[in-house]
């Protein structure tokens, strides 16, 4: 057990000397000395291919050890206790902060570490770890399990080779591409402080409620005296390595219509559940319910619908889910602005027939793409970036193409893994040189 766990006031710490000598310095790096990653060229493939980094091996090696291991959300255990091991065997010092079980009722946890052994640091003259810099992506996937595979085996690898599987883009490659990344600026540095400004946390449950990444923000909170504010986080996420400008903000909400049952022959003496349930949406569906120059339009999924019991009977009782991408802002209450717009035509369309109740909710998000050397891109999707309470600047960035991301083709190439290294590598010197 460790006596002052910093972030993980009940964590079941785990401790151990490793490659404390890894722990090494921003000092001689600046982002241009390495624009180029560290390679060798290899004979008989084109150019792009020709690049093999050093650490190849062991990103591969990382990026197949997480995927292999299947951890839909709620069943992240098993993933966690393996990147707990590995990051302690390459001497971090890394700890379990639990979250309270998904509908499985599984134990899990966030996975938090530092750079460098926690012996050493203690020792040192920094007493706790007070990150400025933190990296952070997710360990729980959607369904269904897709194995690992590997389109070229061995000696065969190039960057084009393809490697498919669940996670193999959203998120673990993000999460291979950060430790790669770290691991690399460490080796590379040759004094000792780049280590004690970064933080890893690899949180559960980004894919269904965010449960991981509110408790480890909430832990900051009950902390006594309250930690230093991060300066900046670094979210990974599949942004076909582009810098995110942004993400939509997001709303869930159920619709309830209620009617009067009678004959389908005389539908004036009832009232139908499905026409007000149609009429209803299709005029949300053709409303502006907010529109901005970076997300564009808001748009509005219905993702489920069933009303009425035969064709025969005018229909009761009407029930549909739809999930709204929120193009407007501010994060915090742009998603209430769409909602009382909804509202107002419910009750336009008929004031006493639905019921209408809507997640939390947030408007959209805006992330720090000002960073030279990057293309950027702004996505729809969410992310645990508004689930991190505080004033850090926040990046979003990762490998692979979130179109594949859920699907039964998720893939990427080891070319784009790498690119991502590079990526990681450039966000963290920017981040800490302006930190
Ligand atoms: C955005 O919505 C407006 C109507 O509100 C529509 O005219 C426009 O085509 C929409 N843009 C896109 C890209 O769908
Ligand atoms: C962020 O900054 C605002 C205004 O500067 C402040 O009110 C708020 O408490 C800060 N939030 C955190 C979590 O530090
Ligand atoms: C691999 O992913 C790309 C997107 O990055 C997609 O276009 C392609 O269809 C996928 N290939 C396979 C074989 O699944």
């Amino acid at each position: 057990m460790r006596a002052q766990s910093l972030f993980v006031p009940a964590a079941l710490a785990l401790v151990q000397s490793g490659l404390a000598d890894r722990q090494r310095p921003l000092a001689s790096l600046h982002p241009s000395t390495i624009s180029q990653p560290p390679h060798h060229a290899v004979v008989g493939d084109d150019a792009s291919a020709a690049i093999t980094p050093t650490y190849r091996d062991s990103l591969l090696s990382l990026h197949k050890s997480l995927v292999s291991i299947e951890s839909i959300t709620g069943n992240e255990n098993e993933v966690g206790r393996w990147l707990i091991d590995y990051l302690v065997g390459r001497g971090y010092t890394a700890e379990l902060q639990f979250v309270a079980p998904g509908d499985g009722g599984k134990e899990r946890f966030n996975v938090v570490a530092w750079p460098g052994d926690e012996t050493r640091r203690r020792n040192g003259k920094a007493a706790r770890a007070e990150p400025k810099v933190v990296l952070t992506s997710h360990i729980d996937v959607v369904p269904p399990h897709i194995p690992y595979s590997i389109s070229d085996h061995g000696d065969d690898i190039t960057s084009h080779t393809m490697i498919s599987g669940r996670g193999s883009v959203d998120a673990k490659a993000s999460v291979a591409a950060i430790i790669t990344a770290v691991d690399d600026l460490l080796l590379a540095g040759t004094d000792a402080s780049i280590g004690d400004d970064l933080m890893l946390l690899f949180v559960v449950d980004e894919e269904v409620a965010g449960a991981g990444m509110r408790a480890f923000s909430d832990s900051l909170t009950r902390m006594d005296p309250p930690p230093r504010p991060f300066s900046a986080v670094i979210f990974g996420e599949p942004t076909e390595g582009k810098l995110a400008c942004g993400h939509k903000g997001a709303l869930f909400c159920d619709i309830t219509a209620r009617g009067v049952p009678g004959h389908s022959g005389y539908p004036w003496l009832g009232k139908s559940a499905n026409e007000l349930m149609v009429r209803a949406l299709a005029r949300v569906l053709d409303a502006d319910l907010g529109t901005s120059d970076l997300f564009g339009n808001t748009t509005v999924n219905v993702g489920l619908f069933e009303g009425g019991v035969a064709g025969n009977v005018i229909p009761e009782k009407a029930f549909v889910k739809i999930g709204v991408r929120v193009a407007i802002g501010p994060q915090k209450d742009g998603a209430r602005v769409v909602e009382k717009k909804i509202q107002r035509i419910l009750d336009d369309v008929d004031d006493e027939a639905f019921t209408f109740e809507c997640s939390q909710g947030y408007g959209s998000v805006e992330c720090n793409c000002d960073v030279p050397d990057f293309d950027t891109i702004t996505v729809n999707y969410g992310t645990d970036v508004p689930n991190l309470a505080g004033n850090h600047t926040r990046y979003l960035y990762g490998p692979g193409d979130i179109l594949v991301a859920h699907g039964a083709r998720e893939n990427l190439t080891v070319g784009v893994l790498e690119q991502a290294v590079e990526g990681y590598k450039k966000l963290i010197l920017h981040a800490l040189d302006h930190a």
